[in-house]
């Protein structure tokens, strides 16, 4: 197991460049189970989560062919219809599996994956994405082992409330929408996750022949066609990846210009950023072509912030963790609430032993700006909570050590390398 050893009180400056969208790439990666002709996905991150999917889908008959560029251009091409099962062993080590039980049961008419339980950030329901293949006509049981088994001969276009407690479902909507593509007749779903990573992926499956209207609002609507075949495609730029770097660069009171981003899909967080008093500006943008680089810079002390995660185009949960820890340095008082994860809150107690001074309120989190943090070995708890405390560790006073950082390989390429390049000083050892 590794820890990153990071030494503090860094001021970062320079170049970074943003990879791939995993969010963006496991869904388009599975939806390729819905096709016999090869697909070509570029722009791949080299990520864990990516390395684990295609483990996946090659139990799943799929070839999966890598080249060795950075990012990866990825070759897939189903040799072998017969599979079904997405196995315990794989599933607990990455819920977002459950991504390939729409296509499963779309094309093969049937699929056998194994319940996902909850995870550092929380219950973790799969409600949604049963109740809408269930309505178009997918057969459900629970076997036993707890593997969900789903069986349709042709799923049937409906009309589809995918709306749950907290608002859309992301993955939900991912399942949902590429199943629908191969059913008969016309579904359309009504409260739809509208991230840009379900857009990315109703673009690919156009790509491969499908109907999908509506993509980036609330109601999408997919007319069903009888095959889909190969695409070629490239993912969009990883949001969560460009605004870590971007507080990263604020809270060192550092000058960062970040490449391969779009900050059309970033408005929330850039305008909570622009409120603290950090300075972003679009570097190359015109009519013909959108900004993909921006220079983002703070020199002023930073202003305390009152933010709520929401479902896209609210603040996204997955930056919570990142802009808690910027907000311990604030000068007063903010207030932090997850809607989207309201447990989300792991890395409360490590920012604690680091001097931030914090209390957790139900789904909120009141955070006291300190004057300064200090360097202290902390364990990371899941994904971004542990980038959070890297960056936490940029800071602090003296060194920090991340332990368990395999959560932070499975959602950003090369993490220290990247901050080592603008001038932190981290350094990657096997514990
Ligand atoms: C995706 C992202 C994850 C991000 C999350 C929210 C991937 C691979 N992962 O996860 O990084 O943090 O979106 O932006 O894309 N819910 C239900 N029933 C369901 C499904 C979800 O109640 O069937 C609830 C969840 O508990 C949560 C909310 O809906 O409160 C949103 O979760 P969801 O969008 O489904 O997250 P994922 O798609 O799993």
């Amino acid at each position: 197991m590794d820890k990153l050893i990071v030494q503090g009180q860094t001021r970062l400056k320079g170049e970074v460049t943003v990879s791939g969208s995993k969010n963006a790439c496991l869904p388009i990666l599975a939806a390729c189970l819905m096709t016999n002709e090869e697909s070509l996905i570029h722009g791949v991150p080299k990520l864990v989560d990516i390395i684990r999917l295609s483990r996946l889908m090659g139990e799943l008959g799929v070839k999966i062919e890598r080249d060795h560029n950075d990012p990866f251009t990825v070759r897939l091409q189903v040799e072998d219809e017969s599979k079904y099962l997405a196995r315990y062993d794989l599933v607990r080590q990455m819920r977002a599996s459950i991504c390939v039980m729409g296509p499963l049961v779309a094309k093969r008419g049937r699929a056998l994956i194994s319940q996902p339980g909850g995870c550092a950030i929380g219950d973790r329901p799969i409600d949604l994405h049963l109740e809408g293949l269930r309505a178009m006509g997918a057969q459900y049981r629970l076997t036993s082992g707890g593997n969900i088994s789903l069986r349709a001969r042709r799923l049937k276009g409906r009309e589809l409330f995918l709306g749950g407690p907290f608002g859309s479902s992301v993955l939900a909507t991912a399942n949902v929408m590429s199943a629908a593509c191969l059913a008969e007749g016309t579904t359309v779903i009504e409260s739809a996750a509208c991230e840009p990573e379900i857009v990315d992926l109703a673009d690919f499956l156009n790509k491969m022949g499908a109907k999908v209207s509506g993509q980036g609002s609330p109601r999408i609507t997919i007319e069903g066609v009888k095959r889909l075949g190969g695409a070629e495609h490239t993912v969009i730029p990883d949001r969560i990846e460009a605004g870590t770097f971007m507080i990263a660069a604020a809270m060192t009171k550092g000058e960062v210009t970040v490449r391969n981003c779009q900050p059309d899909h970033m408005m929330a967080v850039t305008a909570n950023l622009r409120r603290i008093g950090i300075t972003i500006e679009k570097l190359n943008s015109s009519a013909d072509a959108p900004a993909d680089t921006v220079l983002v810079s703070a020199r002023r002390k930073l202003k305390p912030l009152d933010v709520t995660t929401q479902p896209y185009p609210g603040f996204p949960t997955d930056l919570q963790a990142q802009l808690l820890a910027m907000l311990c340095l604030a000068d007063g008082n903010s207030i932090v609430t997850d809607k989207v994860f309201p447990d989300r809150f792991m890395h409360v107690a490590e920012l604690g032993r680091m001097g931030a001074q914090l209390r957790k309120q139900g789904p909120a989190v009141v955070v006291c700006g300190v004057k300064k943090l200090v360097g202290a070995p902390v364990m990371a708890s899941d994904l971004r909570a542990s980038a959070a405390l890297v960056l936490a560790g940029l800071v602090a006073e003296g060194t920090t050590e991340v332990r368990r950082v395999y959560h932070i390989d499975r959602g950003y390429q090369h993490i220290e390398e990247k901050l080592n390049a603008l001038g932190a000083r981290i350094e990657r050892v096997a514990e």
